[in-house]
């Protein structure tokens, strides 16, 4: 088996040597419908230089495709650039079984990585904008600390343009090609941005200013090669467009609607909702926790602009899957929403209460007043929420 993996050439001097991941669905509470890979890259310097690693158990792909084109004990450095477990789960046993002379990561990093795992060898601590000669090759790195982890840092191969990005720049995406440029480009549109919503939207104002501290550089870019999804070679100025569209949350005319329900009475509230929205200019995105994944709801999330929450009151709290959706959702951030609450209940009725008070955390822009209804909505009811949709759409229509 381990001789039918090999290395993909990028440039002359650079190989993929990642490994793929079909089975993965669920990172961390995000839905990964699409699997997703583990890039690592060898650039074969007269330095060889390894630059990250892939999780634990897909350490013998990465050695097998490294194999394939270099004995791995001529590796003389490895490159951390994220302590994350999905690109350093092996570094250990590489370690052990490679020998580098030298080890490299941020100065975050270095510490991370000795907190994570048991590694004898000294890693030498690397600076913002440091410079590390391979040779015939130079490396300059960049931290790009909190995008998304405190260590994380981007190195860039000078000669060839080469941005080693980890994982900012990818996707969640197992394919058998390796190259933007070569797959669906639908695909890579939601793939992409579903991971930008899912893991880098917290660190909007970080990445703006990292794309302004970039083009100050004056650097210029021929290949992005991230930790994760394929790599960009090909008019690359569209993935960072987007990642400068999607960071700065500037809402469209569309709305989600999320709503959990028990016996279909805050699912009708919703329906009014989400017409009075439509009657109001927005295109509306209806959101049943029954069968969408909280990753889908912040995809739907990252470009809209107005956001009603419904649930009914079960044991005096939210249904516990609206719970987990609004917990996921402050967690990442987004912003210049304008929303409301709305939900039924049997007989105390806390529900549409809580969620107002997280949509106030969030600083959701509140469109009016909750809507609650006992037990069934009647047609005055289900009218309230239908203007209540109209008055959301006014508000966000009003700052388009
Ligand atoms: Fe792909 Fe933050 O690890």
């Amino acid at each position: 088996m381990k001789d039918s993996f090999k290395a993909v050439q990028v440039t002359e001097d650079v190989w993929w040597v990642g490994a793929i991941d079909w089975n993965i669905r669920d990172f961390h509470g995000y839905t990964t419908k699409r699997g997703s890979t583990y890039n690592a890259y060898l650039i074969l310097a007269d330095k060889v230089t390894l630059i990250d690693t892939v999780k634990a158990g897909f350490r013998m792909e990465m050695m097998a495709r490294i194999a394939s084109v270099i004995d791995p004990e001529k590796i003389d450095y490895i490159v951390s650039n994220h302590s994350e477990m999905d690109h350093s789960g092996s570094l250990p046993e590489v370690i052990r079984t490679v020998k580098p002379e030298k080890v490299f990561a941020s100065a975050i990093g270095a510490k991370t990585l000795k907190e994570h795992f048991t590694i004898d060898q000294e890693i030498t601590p690397v600076k913002d904008g440091e410079s590390l000669s391979l040779g015939n090759r130079t490396l300059t790195f960049m931290e790009t600390r909190m995008l998304h982890w405190p260590d994380s840092m981007f190195s860039y191969l000078n000669e060839e343009q080469l941005l080693f990005s980890q994982d900012a720049f990818g996707m969640h995406y197992a394919s058998s090609e390796r190259f933007a440029d070569e797959c669906n480009p639908a695909i890579l549109d939601y793939e992409a941005a579903t991971y930008y919503a899912n893991i880098i939207l917290p660190y909007s104002p970080l990445v703006l200013k990292l794309i302004d501290k970039v083009t100050a550089t004056g650097l210029s870019f021929k290949i992005i090669a991230p930790d994760h999804g394929p790599i960009w070679r090909k008019e690359i100025g569209g993935i960072i467009e987007k990642y400068a569209k999607w960071a700065a949350q500037k809402p469209e005319a569309k709305a989600v609607v999320v709503f959990a329900t028990m016996w279909h009475s805050t699912e009708k509230m919703a329906r009014a909702m989400g017409e009075g929205l439509a009657a109001g200019g927005l295109h509306v995105k209806m959101m049943p926790l029954e069968v969408v994944h909280r990753s889908d709801v912040v995809y739907e999330l990252l470009n809209a602009g107005a956001l009603a929450v419904g649930s009914p009151t079960l044991n005096n709290h939210m249904l516990p899957q609206m719970a987990d959706v609004l917990t996921y959702i402050k967690g990442l951030k987004p912003k210049n929403l304008v929303g409301a609450a709305f939900g039924s209940y049997g007989w105390s009725g806390e529900a549409v209460k809580e969620i107002e008070d997280v949509l106030a955390e969030m600083k959701v822009e509140k469109a009016g007043e909750g809507i609650r209804v006992k037990n069934v909505p009647d047609d005055a009811v289900l009218k309230n929420c239908y203007e209540l949709g109209k008055t959301m759409a006014e508000m966000l229509r009003g700052k388009l």
